[in-house]
């Protein structure tokens, strides 16, 4: 079975074309970032102005790709849920004309179950080293997620623990604003941080001894902001590499700490990580190595599937049409997952 699939959640307009086994056969992005960076986040009504100039020409695009005629494929699968309504409902109005116009049936995907399944795409140049059978822990991190899942199988996913405040991207964004970084800034710390003392400053590490599985980095974001409040703008720029470095350490170590302890305590280890923030050179550096003292099988899929994309979405999405699930017209936008989604 081949989607065509649709993610329109954010700010980042892709399309795809995939396969049942996970081959991505063709995947075309475009992000908006040259659009919300003046205003240091992103804007709804400027994110799906334009997702509705883009999509159409995006999708004959992707089609020509992957050489195909719209009618050789067998479904189409869109991101519905959870997202900015805006935005989804561009991707959501495409997917069912598409559906309609073609005879071939809808499936609509929660982009969190996008995420979790990214780290098994294949491609020509990647393939995962553990079959998407098996049962593993999934730390989803992103600009509006940071959650840790327990897979026990394709549809399966029990939270163990979710951030409750901000999400691991948004506070590198946050912090990166209050360096004067434009927005995205989880990048630009990244590369900030490759020059810094990651000791330089003790920043905490909230409820990382709480025998918790959930985050929190509104704690983090508060001591960043109260040391940067006492430096003036020479200061900042002195210490802006440090002060990346030390930031994004606190991040990585909570992060970590939570997958170590759910790998113990359930004794998996098999292990992804993904989503945007997991595009982080660090966080990836460090999981390597713990995974190799732990002798963890870790997947960690490359840039292209771990920020937000479109491949994904077609391979929850066809693992679920290829199930017999299928959505009618009537298939809404919500901004939050559905309370089946997840156990
Ligand atoms: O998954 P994603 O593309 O979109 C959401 O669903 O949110 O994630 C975007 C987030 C942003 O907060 C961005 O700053 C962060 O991922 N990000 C990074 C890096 N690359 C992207 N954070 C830290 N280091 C990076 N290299
Ligand atoms: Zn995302």
């Amino acid at each position: 079975m081949r989607v065509l699939a649709i993610e329109s959640s954010c700010d980042d307009t892709s399309v795809a074309v995939v396969s049942d086994d996970g081959s991505v056969q063709a995947l075309r992005s475009l992000a908006q970032d040259q659009f919300h960076a003046k205003f240091g986040g992103i804007v709804p009504e400027v994110a799906g102005r334009n997702h509705s100039i883009k999509i159409l020409p995006i999708i004959d695009e992707t089609l020509k790709e992957a050489k195909l005629s719209p009618q050789e494929l067998d479904g189409i699968a869109v991101t519905n849920r959870p997202g900015l309504i805006g935005s989804l409902i561009v991707g959501l109005v495409t997917a069912k004309t598409f559906s309609q116009v073609l005879g071939k049936p809808l499936i609509g995907v929660n982009h969190l179950e996008g995420h979790i399944l990214a780290p098994f795409l294949k491609d020509k140049d990647y393939s995962p080293s553990f079959s998407v059978d098996s049962e593993f822990l999934a730390l989803a991190v992103s600009g509006g997620h940071t959650s840790l899942y327990l897979v026990s199988e394709v549809g399966k996913y029990q939270v163990l623990g979710k951030t409750l405040d901000d999400a691991a991207g948004e506070a590198f964004d946050k912090f990166a604003k209050m360096l004067g970084l434009t927005f995205p800034g989880g990048p630009q710390v990244d590369l900030l941080a490759k020059g810094g003392d990651v000791k330089a400053f003790a920043f905490p590490r909230s409820m990382i001894l709480e025998d918790t599985y959930d985050f929190s980095f509104s704690g983090l974001k508060s001591s960043a902001a109260r040391l940067i409040s006492n430096f003036n703008q020479e200061q900042r720029l002195e210490h802006r590499q440090n002060l990346c470095a030390s930031f994004q350490e606190a991040i990585v170590d909570v992060l970590l700490h939570r997958m170590g302890q759910a790998s113990k305590e359930f004794g998996i280890n098999k292990l992804v990580i993904t989503g945007g923030v997991s595009a982080n050179s660090r966080l990836r550096a460090r999981a390597e190595q713990l995974a190799q003292r732990q002798k963890w099988q870790l997947l960690i899929p490359p840039m292209r599937y771990c920020t937000d994309n479109a491949a994904m979405i077609g391979y929850a999405g066809v693992l679920r049409l290829a199930k017999g699930e299928r959505h009618g017209l009537d298939l809404g936008p919500s901004p939050q997952s559905w309370a089946t989604d997840f156990v």
